[in-house]
């Protein structure tokens, strides 16, 4: 059994549990934090923390990163070997509707882990940020040394700041801190506010799909396993004393919206009825990623195909609703 305690911050979310999952299974051990928010469905949240729970190297918190104290609580006379911090207000479009969503959750419970690792010693800190931050970027593929001093929306206003943040303490403190830019994140157990998910459900239930900038849209799809696998070689790495580091980690491949949809309904054998809309005010465009400083540091190889993925995520969605496919 692996000794090492890591703090996985949002560990009941899609990319936290898939993370917590494989650092259980290494024998890590692992403290997940997670307020169960009513974002998205909480039975989901649940259900990948029943599965965390039947670890015996799982501890589970239930708290609030934007409560400073029960966050000390968790950190007091523990020795962290690492913090990965994904907890945050995710989502471009909600960043619209509920932007202060984004200053309580992204800043200021941003600022509560970081404040809270420094002052516990913690010398090691991963934590997410987004390919939404390059905007309306022209230039491909996405280099982390471009300009992202254009977000489009407060959502990556506040990623932004929270790789700003993050930079200063790990000057003043000697901190390593690896900020992750992660690039359209899916696969099984994934987020409902998301296209794969809402696409399957309502293509399943015989609903039109909403399809924002007439199909345009291009995206860089990445697997969850592979997004697992690159932050587990940078946690693994023994390299101290990095400075702050930002790195893309995506597929590295540029897909278009509607060939997404098309592998979805191959995977269903049922076509959408569509309904195209014009862009959505504080959307991305598109996004690709250049994914060789990663490669370059940490041996970073995604490996998963968006063919293999999208149908590894309809594999899981059917059972787990219930859905017979013939049925439909
Ligand atoms: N999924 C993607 O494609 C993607 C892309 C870019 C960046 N990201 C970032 O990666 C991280 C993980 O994303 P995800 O897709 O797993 O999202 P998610 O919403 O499934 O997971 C986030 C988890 O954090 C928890 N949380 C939120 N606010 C909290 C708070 N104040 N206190 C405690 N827990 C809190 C939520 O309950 C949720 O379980 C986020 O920071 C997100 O912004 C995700």
């Amino acid at each position: 059994m692996n000794k090492k305690k890591i703090i996985i911050t949002g560990s009941a979310g899609f990319i936290g549990f898939h993370l917590s999952l494989k650092l259980l299974k290494k024998g890590y051990q692992v403290i997940g934090i997670d307020n169960l928010n009513n974002y998205y469905d909480v039975k989901l949240k649940k259900d990948r923390n029943k599965i965390l729970k039947e670890y015996k190297n799982y501890i589970f918190k239930k708290i609030d990163i934007k409560n400073l104290n029960e966050l000390k609580r968790i950190f007091k006379n523990k020795k962290i070997y690492c913090v990965i911090h994904l907890a945050a207000q995710a989502g471009v479009r909600y960043s619209l509707i509920n932007p202060k969503s984004y200053i309580d959750n992204n800043i200021l419970g941003f600022f509560n882990v970081l404040d809270t690792l420094r002052k516990n010693n913690v010398k090691k800190f991963i934590y997410a940020s987004t390919s939404s931050i390059y905007g309306l970027q022209k230039k491909f593929p996405l280099k982390e040394k471009f300009n992202t001093d254009n977000p489009i929306q407060l959502y990556a206003a506040t990623k932004k700041s929270n790789e700003v943040m993050a930079a200063s303490y790990s000057h003043l403190y000697k901190i390593s801190t690896i900020g992750l830019r992660f690039f359209t994140v899916y696969g099984p157990w994934g987020r409902p506010d998301m296209a794969l998910f809402k696409f399957t459900k309502n293509i399943l239930g015989g609903k039109p799909i909403d399809i924002f900038n007439k199909g345009q849209h291009v995206r860089d799809f990445t697997y969850v396993e592979d997004i697992v696998k690159g932050i587990f070689k940078i946690i693994i790495n023994k390299k101290i004393n990095l400075g702050s580091r930002i790195y893309n980690i995506g597929n590295g491949k540029k897909i278009s919206l509607m060939k997404y949809i098309e592998l979805i309904e191959k995977n269903l054998m049922k076509k959408s009825k569509r309904r195209y809309l014009s862009l959505q005010k504080g959307d991305v465009i598109k996004t690709h990623s250049d994914t060789r400083l990663l490669k370059k540091d940490y041996n970073y190889y995604p490996s998963t195909s968006v063919e293999n993925g999208v149908q590894k995520f309809i594999e899981w969605y059917i059972p787990y609703f219930k859905y017979n496919k013939k049925k439909n």
